[in-house]
């Protein structure tokens, strides 16, 4: 049990600074944990699950630190008329055909359905917890001007029209990434006996 004064940290691997902000926020939100960042560049492994990418990672992490409280968070655009591509391939794609190359596999296909996921894999007392978040959304007809990474492309269905990089900040509130850490903050607030 932490009192006021003495509140637990927890690290996040990861050398994405916009992953950093937006789950930074999101702990300033939703609880008095501390987040600490570790900007080191994970190997991920080739594999059709983001789940196994991610625990691998976490697991490689672990190896190279002494921090006991440490997480790490992979993500993936499905594409449902690609079969899920990109998925776990996403970082590959976006640097190689990029979202130029995206739109041109989707060129006249009328199904733009697809899946931003977002997964955690949390070190806990010597084991690995998982935590998913998924929205569902279509892939824009064009590239739109704001946001980082897919976020340019994605529109998500609960808003419609706007892709998450038009959405501004209101992209943290509602994203894939927000509900994964939503999940870790609600498991790590229980377990230390917390609350905001
Ligand atoms: P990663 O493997 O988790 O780093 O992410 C796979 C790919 O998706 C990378 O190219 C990231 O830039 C991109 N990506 C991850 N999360 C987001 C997001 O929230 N918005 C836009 N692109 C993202």
């Amino acid at each position: 049990m932490f009192n006021s004064v003495e509140f637990p940290i927890v690290t996040f691997a990861s050398s994405n600074l916009h992953k950093f902000t937006e789950i930074k926020e999101i702990f300033i939100q939703k609880t008095s944990i501390k987040l600490d960042h570790l900007n080191i560049s994970l190997l991920e492994i080739q594999s059709a699950s983001l789940e196994e990418v991610a625990a691998f990672s976490l697991n490689e992490c672990v190896r190279n630190t002494d921090k006991d409280l440490i997480f790490v968070e992979d993500s993936g655009l499905f594409i449902d008329c690609l079969n899920g591509f990109p998925g776990p391939y996403s970082a590959f794609i976006l640097n190689t055909i990029g979202l130029n190359g995206i739109l041109s596999l989707l060129n006249n296909v009328p199904n733009r359905k697809s899946i931003f996921q977002s997964t955690i894999a949390l070190k806990f007392q010597n084991q690995t917890k998982i935590f998913t978040g998924q929205v569902n959304g279509k892939i824009a007809m064009q590239i739109s001007d704001f946001g980082w990474g897919y976020d340019p492309i994605f529109i998500p269905d609960c808003d419609g029209k706007r892709t998450f990089g038009e959405l501004g900040d209101k992209k943290n509130e509602i994203s894939h990434r927000f509900i994964a850490v939503g999940k870790l903050i609600e498991f790590l607030n229980n377990q230390l006996h917390l609350v905001k």
